[in-house]
C-alpha cells in the first residue's frame, strides 16, 4: 500500500513534556487534509500520544531503534518495543544520530533490518553537510549513504527515504528549488536502481521546512512529501504543511 501524498511527517526531536506533546498530538490528530500525516514524538511520551490519536489516520513512530530487538543496550528502544505500544513507523540514520551519536551507514542499515523484521515503516534519512556539499560530494555522499544504510530483500512499501541536507537542519536555510529537485533525482535513480523503477519509494525533503515555504517545496518535480522539526512542534504551522501539500 502506498502512502497517499503529500506526506508530512513531525520529528519533534527531544521536545515535549507530556501535556505540550499530548496537546499537539490532539490537534494534529483533528488536521482536515488528503495525504499521510505523520509525528516521531520522544520514547517517553510515544504510547500517550499514540492513544491520544486513536481513530485517526495519524502515524506515530519513534526517532530512532536498536538493531537489535532485545538485549543489554542501556539507553536503547528495540523495533519490537516500538510496535508493542502502537507505534508503526520509526525515524532511522538522522544526521543528528549519524554526526552526533557516530552512526554509520552500517549501523543505519543494521536498525533498518531489525524495523523491517518488525514491519514497521522505516523512514531513513540520508544528507550532505556543508563542507561536502562545499566540495561538489554530494552526490557521491548521497549514493553512499543510500547503498550502505537501505536494507535489501524487505518490503519496498514500508520504506521512505527523507533528504535532508545537514546544513539546512534548523538553520532557516534551504537548497534552491533546482538543488532540491537534483538532489531527489539523484536518489531517485539510485533507489530505481537498487530496487526497480515499480518501487516508487517516497522520498521526502527535510531542513527548514516552515509553513511559509511548504507549498513552494510540496510542488517541486520529485518531492513526496516533508520531514518537518522545528515547525512541526507548532500545531498550527504543522498543519498548515499539511494544507499547503493539498
Ligand atoms: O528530521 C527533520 C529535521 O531534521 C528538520 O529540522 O527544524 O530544520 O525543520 P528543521
Amino acid at each position: 500500500m502506498s502512502l497517499e501524498r503529500p506526506i508530512v511527517f513531525g520529528n519533534w526531536k527531544m521536545n515535549g513534556l507530556r501535556e505540550d506533546g499530548l496537546a499537539l498530538a490532539r490537534a494534529v490528530a483533528t488536521a482536515p487534509g488528503k495525504g499521510t500525516l505523520g509525528i516521531f514524538p520522544p520514547a517517553t511520551i510515544l504510547r500517550e500520544v499514540i492513544l491520544a490519536v486513536e481513530g485517526s489516520n495519524v502515524i506515530v513512530g519513534a526517532q530512532n531503534a536498536h538493531s537489535e530487538d532485545f538485549g543489554a543496550f542501556t539507553g536503547s528502544i528495540s523495533a519490537p518495543m516500538i510496535k508493542d505500544v502502537g507505534g508503526t513507523a520509526v525515524l532511522l540514520g538522522h544526521s543528528e544520530c549519524r554526526h552526533g551519536l557516530g552512526e554509520a551507514d552500517a549501523d543505519v542499515w543494521g536498525k533498518a533490518e531489525a524495523s523491517a523484521r518488525a514491519d514497521l515503516l522505516t523512514v531513513i534519512c540520508i544528507g550532505e553537510t556543508d563542507d561536502e556539499r562545499t566540495a561538489g560530494r554530494r552526490d557521491a555522499v548521497l549514493r553512499r549513504q543510500i547503498d550502505g544504510s537501505m536494507p535489501r530483500g524487505s518490503d519496498v512499501s514500508k520504506l521512505v527515504v527523507a533528504y535532508e541536507p545537514v546544513w539546512a537542519i534548523g538553520t532557516g536555510k534551504t537548497p534552491s528549488e533546482s538543488d532540491i529537485v537534483s538532489a531527489h533525482a539523484f536518489v531517485r535513480e539510485r533507489l530505481d536502481a537498487i530496487f526497480g523503477r515499480e518501487s516508487r519509494i517516497p522520498i521526502l525533503y527535510g531542513g527548514s521546512v516552515k509553513a511559509e515555504n511548504a507549498a513552494a517545496i510540496l510542488a517541486l518535480e520529485g518531492v513526496d512529501g516533508v520531514l518537518v522539526g522545528g515547525a512541526s512542534l507548532d500545531a498550527e504551522s504543522f498543519v498548515r504543511i499539511f494544507q499547503a501539500g493539498q
